[in-house]
C-alpha cells in the first residue's frame, strides 16, 4: 500500500513540537509518513523555494505550522511578516490546489479588531488592527480563494505549551524573579494549550471532508491578568513557584507596545464542537496539565 505524506511546517515552533509526537503516535502512522520542516529546510521567506520543495517532498497533507509569529516586531518588519503570513501561504496554497493536497492553516484571534463583546465566530467579519493580523487575513484569503471547498484554515488564540516562548512560561519566570507583577486586565481573549489543538488537528486529517473555517480554544473567557492569576495559583500547586507575589491588573494604557491588539478577541468554538461531535475542553485543566509538563520539563 502507498502511504500518503504529511508535511508539517514549522516545526520546531510550538505547535509543531506539540504536534509531532501526536501524529506517530496516532492511527494516522499507519496510513502517513510524516515529514517536517524547519526555516533552514523551508524558509518561507524565500518564495523561489517553496513549490520545488514541495514537489521533491510531494505531501498529501500540510498542515502550516510555521509563520511569523512575533506580533510586535511585524509593525517594524511588515515586508517580512508578509513575505511568510501571506504570499508564502499563497504559493503553498497554489501548489495544494494544483496537486490535489489537503491544506490545514493555523490563524489567528487578531483577524478581529475586538469590538464586537461577543465570542467571534467564523463567519464573523475579520477587521484586523495590526500588520500580524493583517498578514494572517491575507494568508486565509489565499486558502479561501485558491483551495475553496477544500482547504481548511483553524483559527486559535493565545496559545501556550511547554514548548518554546509563550505568556505561560513569561509568567511563571517573572512571579519567581519579581516581588509583585502588575499585567493587562482589559484584553479579554480565550487561552489554548497547543495540546488540544493538536489534537484537533488530528481529528482533521482524520475526517478528509471537512473543510472551511474553524475556530479553536480551550473555552474561556478571561483577560491576561486572570490568566496570571491562574498560572499562579496552578503553579504554586505543582510546586514550580515557591512564594506567591501580589499581581496587580493594568490597563493595555499604561503598558505602551507596538502593535495595538484587539481588547476582545474570545473564538467561539461551538460549530467545531458540533461538527466534530467532541465535548469541550475545560482551559484550567488544559493549563494544569502544561503547567505539570513544565515542571517535568528539564530542556526547551
Ligand atoms: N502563539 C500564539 O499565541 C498564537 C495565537 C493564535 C494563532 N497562532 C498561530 O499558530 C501557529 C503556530 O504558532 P506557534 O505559537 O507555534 O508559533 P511559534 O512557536 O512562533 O512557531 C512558529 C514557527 O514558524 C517558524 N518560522 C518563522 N519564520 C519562518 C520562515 N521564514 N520559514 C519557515 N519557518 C519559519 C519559526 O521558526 P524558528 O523556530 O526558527 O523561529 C517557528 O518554528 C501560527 O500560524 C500562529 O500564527 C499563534
Amino acid at each position: 500500500m502507498t502511504m500518503g505524506k504529511i508535511l508539517i511546517t514549522g516545526a520546531k515552533g510550538q505547535l509543531g513540537k506539540t504536534l509531532l509526537p501526536y501524529l506517530s503516535e496516532s492511527n494516522l502512522s499507519e496510513k502517513y509518513s510524516v515529514v517536517s520542516s524547519d526555516r533552514y529546510k523551508l524558509d518561507l521567506s524565500r518564495h523561489d523555494s517553496i513549490c520545488s520543495f514541495l514537489s521533491s517532498c510531494k505531501p498529501s497533507v500540510i498542515i502550516n505550522c510555521a509563520a511569523y509569529t512575533a506580533v510586535d516586531s511585524a509593525e517594524i518588519e511588515f515586508e517580512l511578516a508578509k513575505k511568510i503570513n501571506d504570499e508564502a501561504v499563497g504559493h503553498i496554497a497554489g501548489w495544494a490546489s494544483k496537486n490535489g493536497c489537503r491544506l490545514i492553516q493555523i490563524s489567528t484571534d487578531f483577524v478581529f479588531d475586538g469590538s464586537k463583546q461577543k465570542p467571534y465566530t467564523p463567519g464573523d467579519l475579520a477587521a484586523p488592527i495590526g500588520v500580524y493580523g493583517r498578514t494572517k487575513q491575507a494568508g486565509e484569503k489565499h486558502i479561501l480563494e485558491l483551495l475553496n471547498g477544500s482547504g481548511v484554515i483553524v483559527r486559535t488564540s493565545w496559545l501556550y505549551s511547554e514548548h518554546c516562548q509563550n505568556f505561560v512560561k513569561k509568567m511563571i519566570r517573572l512571579m519567581s524573579e519579581k516581588s509583585e507583577l502588575g499585567v493587562v486586565s482589559d484584553q479579554v481573549g480565550s487561552p489554548t494549550s497547543t495540546h488540544t489543538l493538536a489534537k484537533l488537528l488530528i481529528k482533521l486529517i482524520e475526517n478528509q471532508s471537512f473543510c472551511g473555517i474553524f475556530h479553536w480554544c480551550d473555552g474561556a473567557s478571561i483577560s491576561w491578568y486572570d490568566f496570571a492569576v491562574e498560572i499562579q495559583e496552578a503553579s504554586l500547586a505543582q510546586g514550580l513557584l515557591k512564594k506567591r507575589i501580589p499581581l496587580s491588573p493594568l490597563r493595555s494604557a499604561d503598558f505602551p507596545t507596538m502593535a495595538t491588539r484587539p481588547l476582545y478577541s474570545v473564538l467561539d468554538r461551538s460549530y467545531t464542537l458540533e461538527k466534530f461531535a467532541i465535548i469541550g475542553t475545560d482551559w484550567r485543566m488544559e493549563l494544569g496539565e502544561v503547567i505539570k509538563r513544565i515542571s517535568e520539563k528539564t530542556e526547551d
